[in-house]
């Protein structure tokens, strides 16, 4: 099943078991190693039933991989790359975990992602848990920051230590 994206050239997908360990290369080559999850709280999220993981992948024309003797299962089989991004979500409205491999980044994958998990929030699938969508970010991240506020994200207020000692967060919060 995929999500569609205003950004046609860029998938977002449900992850499935298969994807796990492209989404654990992504959550360490984006994220600092005391923010890494464990391989099983990934496993978690994917097998629960209030949580949400999508994966997003750069989409390759089919042209671009048509070849003489190849048919058009096989063609479709290769449109989708291997993952670059995932998102992380509760059904509480929790968005937990937000990243994009590095050479993937400022290519509007980030945007894709958040996207489709205010879709589910909002519209979707939890639209009837989710009375507001929350996150926390560290202060300092001007590139996520300038991505939430662009959604329509307000500051909720900070929490104190949230990372770790003196790693403060802000909450961020967009009500329906
Ligand atoms: C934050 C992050 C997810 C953005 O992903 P991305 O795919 O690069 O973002 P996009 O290309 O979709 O950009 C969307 C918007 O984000 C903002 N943005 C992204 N990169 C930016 C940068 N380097 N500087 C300033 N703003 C930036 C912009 O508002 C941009 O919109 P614009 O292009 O119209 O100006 C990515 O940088 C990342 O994985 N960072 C490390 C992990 C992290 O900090 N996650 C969020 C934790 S809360």
């Amino acid at each position: 099943m995929a999500i569609p994206a205003a950004d046609s050239h860029i998938c977002v997908t449900p992850a499935s078991a298969s994807d796990l360990q492209a989404v654990r290369d992504i959550d360490q080559a984006a994220f600092a190693q005391a923010d890494w999850w464990a391989g099983d709280l990934w496993a978690e999220m994917l097998k629960n039933a209030g949580s949400r993981v999508f994966v997003a992948s750069k989409a390759r024309t089919a042209a671009a991989h048509s070849v003489p003797g190849v048919d058009s299962m096989d063609a479709a089989a290769e449109a989708v790359a291997a993952p670059v991004g995932f998102i992380a979500f509760e059904r509480s409205g929790k968005l937990m975990k937000l990243g994009v491999a590095p050479a993937a980044r400022q290519q509007g994958v980030g945007r894709v992602l958040l996207a489709a998990a205010l879709q589910v929030l909002q519209e979707g699938e939890f639209k009837k848990f989710a009375l507001a969508v929350s996150l926390h970010v560290e202060p300092t991240n001007a590139s996520a920051l300038r991505l939430y506020t662009a959604h329509g994200f307000k500051k909720d207020g900070v929490v104190n230590d949230y990372y770790g000692l003196r790693r403060p967060a802000l909450r961020l919060l967009l009500e329906r």
